[in-house]
């Protein structure tokens, strides 16, 4: 699909192929095409579920909002108290609501805020010129609003079109910056919000901050000479990074680029320790199911997998796993859940959740197979795990019982659960908290930082990962929240394992 930025035509896709699905980002196409995959969108659960009728809304904040006024900000002029107009956003006036939120976050995201108290003096990021393109919710608002302590300029825009929280842009207008985003943007509003953030007057911007790649492609395609100035990108998203390797493996990456996706701590947490907490805050809100007792089995002992798992065991529920690898394989079995292929276990199990990455995982025949009242969900990667489209056929009955919640009949009464159409489970029916956005929101800054200040030749235009000592710096930001106390290395034990006592602690090999 290509998009049309105005007054160009140009093809903005041209770059890479459709970028795969990602939990941090949502094709643009779909988003297009899909008025219920706004709600699967990462990081913006309160915002989006705020706006819509469903029952396991956590806020209830935008009630006043915006969403009546269908009018496009694009048409309305706006200023803020002090007279700013360098912004677009759905209304001003909401301003104090979004700030609300944003202190909010502040409060839980203690590893951005400790980055901010501590290099704010140093201001690291002084003339670093930022083009942001990130979904702009309460917790990107503290990483934006980090950048500034640290001597950012920023312009911002959203890398979803449904994921603002339009009282934060508010707030952010209201603080000054240069904002463009509003939930709700048409395509093309998308396409002239980046190209308000990337050319505007007297700005050259030196650092990209992308979710997806949106940002970097368009001032590639269409600002070609401005992106030969770009000292650094930092990618955050699957898409977005895969973006950067095929520009890079065709000789047409420019500049160095930061996969800050992969970093440990980023895969770690996100992966692992917040679908520890997701799957059931999913599942709850969405079944109100009592999990004690209860078998289930999930596809894939990998990051997210092993989270379910933990979770599920936790709370008293059998836990059978599936597995392709036998390394994964014998990991569950030590940890004490049986390995079983998925035609053992399917007529008793009461949830079935996948968490492979994998496609075709849970298909017509093993649905077939299922008591009724069995819930069905996916953790991975895409909507292809579990083969929904196998259930659109004319003996079967759908039943919308609640949002993200549809009842599959047989012809014999039975009926399955299938939460969010086989979209991710927890992006739809869960919110991320603030703390996992805290690490990944240092991880960023960090990022940005080490790109900006780096001397010439310690990059060249390539993809790279964060240093490790860096995602050791990210976790260690995080610790006094737990009051944790790390033991320093003597200097003998430093010189026995021929490590720098500051660290980094492990070869870039290491698996955690
Ligand atoms: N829901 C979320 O919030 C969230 C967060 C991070 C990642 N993800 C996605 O979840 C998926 C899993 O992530 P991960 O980090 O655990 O990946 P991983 O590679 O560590 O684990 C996936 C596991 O699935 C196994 N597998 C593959 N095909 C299988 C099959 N047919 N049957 C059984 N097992 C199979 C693999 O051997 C592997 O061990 C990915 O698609 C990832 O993008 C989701």
């Amino acid at each position: 699909m290509s998009h049309n930025i105005q007054g160009t035509k140009a093809n903005i896709t041209d770059v890479s192929d459709t970028p795969v699905m990602d939990p941090g980002t949502v094709s643009k196409e779909t988003k297009a095409t899909s008025g219920a995959l706004k709600k699967s969108s990462r990081y913006r659960s309160r915002s989006l579920s705020a706006s819509s009728t469903d029952s396991f809304s956590s806020a209830s904040y935008t009630g006043s909002s915006s969403e009546e006024d269908e009018s496009s900000p694009r048409e309305k002029s706006q200023k803020n108290s002090s007279g700013f107009l360098d912004f677009c956003v759905r209304n001003i006036n909401q301003h104090a609501f979004g700030r609300r939120e944003i202190e909010i976050a502040e409060h839980e995201m203690p590893g951005i805020m400790a980055l901010r108290k501590r290099a704010c003096e140093d201001k690291p990021l002084k003339n670093a010129k930022i083009v942001g393109c990130t979904h702009i919710n309460a917790q990107t608002a503290v990483l934006i609003e980090t950048l500034v302590e640290l001597g950012a300029t920023v312009r911002w825009a959203a890398c979803n079109i449904y994921s603002t929280q339009n009282e934060v842009a508010a707030a952010l207008a209201e603080a000054g910056y240069a904002v463009f985003a509003w939930r709700g943007e048409t395509e093309e509003d998308f396409w002239w919000c980046i190209d308000k953030c990337v050319n505007a007057e007297n700005w050259q911007p030196n650092m990209i901050l992308d979710d997806g790649g949106d940002a970097t492609h368009l001032m590639l395609k269409k600002y070609p000479a401005m992106f030969k100035m770009v000292r650094g990108i930092v990618e955050e998203s699957v898409t977005g990074v895969h973006r950067l390797y095929q520009l890079s493996k065709s000789a047409k990456l420019s500049v160095p680029a930061m996969n800050v996706n992969d970093s440990v701590t980023k895969t770690k947490f996100d992966n692992l320790y917040s679908c520890r907490e997701s799957i059931i805050d999913s599942l709850k809100r969405s079944t109100d199911i009592m999990f004690g007792g209860k078998q289930v089995v999930i596809c894939g002992y990998g990051e997210v997998g092993k989270g379910c798992c933990q979770a599920l065991k936790g709370l008293g529920c059998i836990v059978y796993i599936t597995e392709i690898d036998p390394i994964c394989a014998l990991q569950a079995s030590m940890d004490g859940f049986r390995v079983v292929k998925l035609n053992e276990v399917i007529r008793n199990v009461d949830i079935v959740i996948t968490a492979t990455g994998n496609k075709n995982v849970v298909v017509r025949e093993h649905m077939d197979k299922m008591k009724s009242g069995c819930i069905v969900c996916n953790m991975g990667h895409s909507n292809t795990e579990i083969d929904v489209n196998s259930l659109r056929t004319p003996d079967l009955t759908w039943e919308k019982v609640r949002s993200q919640v549809d009842h599959i009949v047989w012809p014999d009464g039975k009926r399955i659960i299938l939460l969010a159409e086989g979209r991710l489970v927890n992006l739809s029916c869960s919110s991320v908290p603030s703390f996992v956005v805290s690490i990944t929101s240092a991880t960023q800054a960090l990022a940005l930082i080490e790109l900006f200040n780096a001397p010439a030749g310690r990059y060249k235009s390539d993809v790279y990962l964060l240093p490790k000592k860096m995602d050791e710096y990210v976790a260690s930001l995080h610790l006094p929240t737990f009051d944790a106390h790390l033991t320093e290395l003597t200097d003998e034990q430093a010189k026995y394992m021929g490590l720098n006592k500051a660290g980094p602690f492990k070869p870039n090999y290491y698996r955690y």
